[in-house]
């Protein structure tokens, strides 16, 4: 009999057999992809992130106001947005280089510092000195022997895009990069990195993977899109309620962008991919890997992003570097904050996956 942990992510993890047959066919050359991860060189082109978390021990209430006052204990800083993007495909092993902008601020330093302890290249990122660095600080505190909870959260960001001269100092650093990368990620969260000129000069190379939050109708002819569930709505104009709207959203998303393939996530619900080939529009739905562990959803999508582009890069077909994406996000969502995973802890679950094929068989 199955412990109830087992019987849980079975029950959890709701495969169909046809899944479950594919994912078996697939299983060496998954692997084979994961080894191929160190040599796919990748250029990210992203609105970078600096996510923020102090916490603190409650001590008292202050004399000044009615507030809490907090012993400071920790800081920790975490690439977010584009950031996660371009950590997460370092920590999978690629080669990465960056280019955006940041502000000329101690945020600006730090994560230049985190990206190069991370090996990753960051001669494209601009100091642009009239924006700030986007940051998102949360204030967090406990009283003693209990749980830390957030008690607000500073953002720091501009609402103007970069000016025009650097917005071309970036697209002139794509082009100069577009020769020597396998793909180029836009990671769009709509902080200024991808104006039109960086746009265009991105969509230059015939490898294009954009993540946006933004107008899709911008990245015209991408190879392929990954908008979650409710930047697929926003965009098609509808709700996506049921089997027959998500398919027609897959169709009306391909049409409106004229790309090849259409990724759209679905949180708990995993994903699904829709493909432009010769034959006609084809879908395929993946399930989620891990849905009894999660502890923190936040970046999965960049995840995604990361782990489905080394898999492109890698000779994987659509669908097989969809199901390394979900694979890559079962994985990060079971961390605190935006977090990242290796091809190690990859290869362990992907293992355990079918192993648990085999003992229902
Ligand atoms: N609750 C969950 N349980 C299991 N897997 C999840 C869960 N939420 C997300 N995932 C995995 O992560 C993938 C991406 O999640 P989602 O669709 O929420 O992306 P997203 O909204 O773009 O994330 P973000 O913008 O925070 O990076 C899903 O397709 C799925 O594989
Ligand atoms: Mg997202």
């Amino acid at each position: 009999m199955p412990s109830p942990a087992q019987g849980d992510e079975r029950e959890s993890m709701n495969f169909d057999g046809s899944f479950l047959n594919q994912l078996q066919r697939s299983s060496d050359a998954l692997f084979q992809y994961l080894e191929q991860f160190p040599r796919v060189r990748v250029l990210v082109i992203g609105d970078l992130t600096l996510d923020e978390f102090l916490m603190g021990q409650a001590e008292r209430i202050s004399r000044e106001a009615p507030v809490l006052i907090l012993r400071h204990e920790v800081t920790r800083q975490i690439p977010g947005g584009g950031a996660n993007a371009v950590y997460n495909l370092a920590r999978l092993g690629a080669q990465v280089k960056v280019g955006g902008f940041l502000g000329k601020d101690e945020q600006g330093s730090a994560l230049q510092q985190i990206f190069q302890g991370a090996g990753i290249d960051t001669r494209g990122i601009l100091i642009d000195p009239n924006r700030p660095t986007v940051t998102k600080t949360r204030i967090s505190g406990h009283a003693r022997q209990s749980v830390n909870q957030q008690i607000v959260r500073i953002d720091r960001k501009s609402d103007d895009p970069p000016e025009l001269d650097l917005q071309l100092q970036l697209a002139d650093y794509v082009k100069q990069q577009l020769a020597t990368v396998d793909a180029v990620v836009c990671s769009d969260y709509g902080d200024g990195a991808l104006m039109a000129p960086v746009i265009a000069a991105a969509l230059e190379h015939d490898r294009t993977i954009v993540d946006t939050q933004t107008d899709l109708h911008r990245f015209q002819s991408a190879t392929l899109f990954t908008p979650n569930l409710p930047e697929a709505e926003q965009a098609v104009g509808y709700g996506i309620t049921n089997q027959q709207t998500l398919l027609r959203a897959g169709q009306d998303l391909l049409q409106m962008t004229q790309a090849r393939a259409m990724l759209i996530t679905r949180g708990e619900a995993g994903m699904t991919l829709f493909e432009q080939t010769p034959t006609g529009l084809t879908s395929q739905h993946i399930p989620a890997f891990n849905r009894t562990e999660v502890f923190d959803v936040t970046g999965a999508g960049d995840t995604v992003v990361a782990a489905l582009t080394l898999g492109l890069c890698s000779g994987a077909s659509l669908w097989e570097a969809a199901v390394l994406g979900n694979l890559a996000a079962s994985l990060v969502v079971r961390q605190f904050g935006t977090a990242t995973t290796t091809t190690d802890a990859m290869a362990e679950t992907l293992r355990s996956l079918l192993n648990l094929e085999g003992s229902e068989s």
